[in-house]
């Protein structure tokens, strides 16, 4: 796979009230677009990544929006897959460039959440879970509690282990302008925050954000000063209710997408360079940087402890600040996981790029590899 990423964008995330949804996915288009230095016109075909809108914004023709704002007559396809959506709007644009039936796919990914009370969010985004779990009470921080509850109790991690990701990725956050919380956080602080779900406190999770990311990608473009290229392009899923699985603590979707990203790019887990990966709740990090191959299963928490995924450490992972601090408007995560690494690629000049886009549970999990 070799497609170009000629344009990428992403708005503020946070508490945006003088914003609307619309007003979001039209700053990610045009700052995507100018970018990319193309036109509105130039765009091919458009993938919408969202998950809410429906549900919250009593909007369910976001497509036809779109193309009045680009003033073209475009094919505009939703995707919704939970907190992957963004990720897999991606995937869904990489394979209509390889098909060749387009040259230039414009992909936005966009949620409009603070607008509403969190117990209408919370319900809103629980219809991404089982029935079973629904009824059985659970919201996402609940089912991520026991993730890590069962982690905890079969390799030996602490509750502290469970803060580490969120301090390191506060620590990220506090130089990137547009992160929701830009600034750095104690392991006091994680450590007496308010309890939401046993082990989980309020630092432990991703906030509620609104946001917006775009990128535009090219197969056939031959602009010397595009050289970042997404080499890889993987989805997987599995089951959507956690009591299905053999296990909590691995994510299958993203052990197959990552096995199948690696044999598309050629690379192995030792040649990334640095990652943007799904941490909605920090145990989702842990498990993320061990399903991904980089770590053992169980060993995770370990190369937390010594450093290993902070910025300038073996493997630098969610540069941006991550879900927990950069925020999570959850059908943007996905593309602003890639914003990131291209810009990451462009200015600090690593080689390789992951990014790792989950949704609910992990029941879907969507990979992409991008090199400079
Ligand atoms: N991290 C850091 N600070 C946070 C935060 C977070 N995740 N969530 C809220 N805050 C801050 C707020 O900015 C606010 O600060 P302020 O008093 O200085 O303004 C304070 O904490 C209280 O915020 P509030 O909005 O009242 O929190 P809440 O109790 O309504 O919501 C959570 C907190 C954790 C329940 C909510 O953010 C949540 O549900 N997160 C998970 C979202 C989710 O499930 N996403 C999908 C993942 S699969």
């Amino acid at each position: 796979m070799n497609i170009v990423v000629s344009g990428a964008y992403q708005t503020n995330f946070g508490e945006l009230w003088n914003y609307s949804l619309e007003d979001l996915i039209f700053e990610s288009i045009n700052g995507a677009l100018k970018d990319a230095s193309r036109g509105k016109k130039e765009i091919d075909v458009v993938f919408f990544g969202n998950m809410l809108s429906s549900s919250l914004s009593s909007q369910n023709h976001i497509s036809a929006l779109i193309n009045q704002f680009l003033k073209s007559n475009v094919p505009v396809i939703r995707v919704e897959s939970a907190c992957a959506s963004g990720g897999v709007a991606i995937a869904q644009a990489c394979t209509a460039l390889e098909s060749g039936q387009y040259e230039k796919a414009l992909v936005i990914g966009a949620e409009k959440m603070t607008d509403f009370p969190v117990e209408q969010i919370s319900y809103a985004l629980m219809n991404a879970a089982s029935e079973q779990e629904r009824d059985a009470g659970l919201s996402f921080v609940g089912l991520y509690a026991l993730m890590a509850n069962q982690y905890i109790e079969t390799f030996g991690a602490t509750e502290q282990d469970l803060a580490l990701p969120a301090i390191k990725n506060h620590k990220h956050a506090a130089t990137n302008k547009k992160a929701q919380f830009p600034f750095e956080i104690s392991l006091q602080q994680v450590m007496e925050s308010p309890l939401v779900a046993d082990p989980l406190r309020l630092l432990h999770c991703s906030p509620i954000s609104d946001g917006a990311a775009a990128v535009v990608l090219e197969k056939n473009n031959k602009k010397k000063n595009n050289t970042t290229k997404i080499v890889a392009s993987a989805q997987a899923g599995e089951t959507l209710a956690l009591s299905e699985r053999d296990n909590f603590f691995t994510l299958q979707a993203t052990e197959k997408a990552a096995k199948k990203a690696y044999t598309q790019a050629g690379l192995g887990p030792k040649d990334v360079s640095l990652l943007e990966v799904h941490d909605c709740f920090t145990i989702a990090e842990l498990l993320a940087i061990e399903d991904l191959g980089l770590y053992k299963k169980g060993e995770g928490f370990v190369a937390m402890r010594n450093g290993d995924l902070q910025m300038g450490g073996k493997y630098p992972v969610n540069s941006s600040g991550g879900l927990k601090a950069c925020g999570h408007p959850v059908g943007a995560t996905g593309v602003k996981q890639m914003v990131e690494v291209v810009h990451q690629l462009r200015t600090k000049k690593p080689l390789v790029g992951l990014t790792h886009n989950i949704g609910g549970t992990g029941g879907t999990a969507v990979i992409h590899i991008l090199q400079r």
